[in-house]
């Protein structure tokens, strides 16, 4: 029998180094976490197009979008977000290891719940970002109108009003949106991120 015909199956094994560097990239996982009018979603939908436009290839896992799909059977008691970030960081780790950046934006409200995130996507590939707005300019932007209806009553357990919202300790970076514009917001995390997406030019 000829060994050409042989064909070990640990040739065929592909790792993420394969794919990240079919993409041109070393894959991370950045974590944006703050209030509810903070600005993440928005931060993250111009970050992905930027980096899409450098040649990176990015994808944004978003609250709103998250919980009308793979999460909609959750609410917004503790157990149920910290269930929605669980799922949330496993399939942000599927994409890691297919070599895909994923810029997450959720407010993840507490530090527990966000190292928990971390303890699944591992410590050299999370990059937790807190986008910081006071609650009150928040309050005031209230782009979707939930602050006014959670003063009235109408939505239990917002975060901010009557659930709470750690802020991070020691976040890898913090971009404060009531003093930066959007441009500038999105420019400095690129900045801040490019080192570490960049595949080495011996890789
Ligand atoms: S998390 O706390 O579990 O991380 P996530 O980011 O997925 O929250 O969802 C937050 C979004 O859900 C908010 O931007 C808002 O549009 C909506 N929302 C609805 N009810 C609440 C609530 N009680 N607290 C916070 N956000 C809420």
């Amino acid at each position: 029998m000829s060994s050409d015909n042989i064909h070990p199956i640990f040739d065929q094994l592909l790792t993420r180094r394969d794919r990240e560097i079919r993409l041109g990239q070393q894959s991370k996982v950045l974590w944006l976490t703050g209030l509810s009018g903070s600005g993440k979603s928005t931060i993250a939908q111009n970050l992905e197009r930027k980096l899409f436009h450098a040649g990176f290839f990015a994808q944004v896992l978003d609250g709103d979008n998250i919980r009308s799909g793979i999460n909609n059977n959750l609410g917004f008691d503790l157990d149920a977000r910290r269930e929605n970030i669980r799922r949330i960081a496993e399939v942000a780790k599927l994409y890691l290891n297919s070599g895909i950046i994923t810029l997450n934006s959720f407010i993840s409200p507490t530090r527990e719940i966000r190292s928990f995130a971390k303890e699944i996507i591992g410590d050299a590939d999370f990059v937790e970002i807190y986008i910081n707005a006071p609650l009150e300019v928040c309050e005031a932007r209230d782009v979707k109108g939930l602050y006014k209806k959670a003063r009235k009553g109408e939505i239990k357990g917002f975060t901010g009003i009557d659930s709470p919202y750690e802020a991070p300790l020691n976040p890898a970076l913090e971009i404060k949106t009531d003093q930066l514009s959007l441009e500038k917001s999105v420019e400095t995390i690129f900045e801040f991120i490019a080192p570490l997406i960049e595949l080495p030019k011996s890789a």
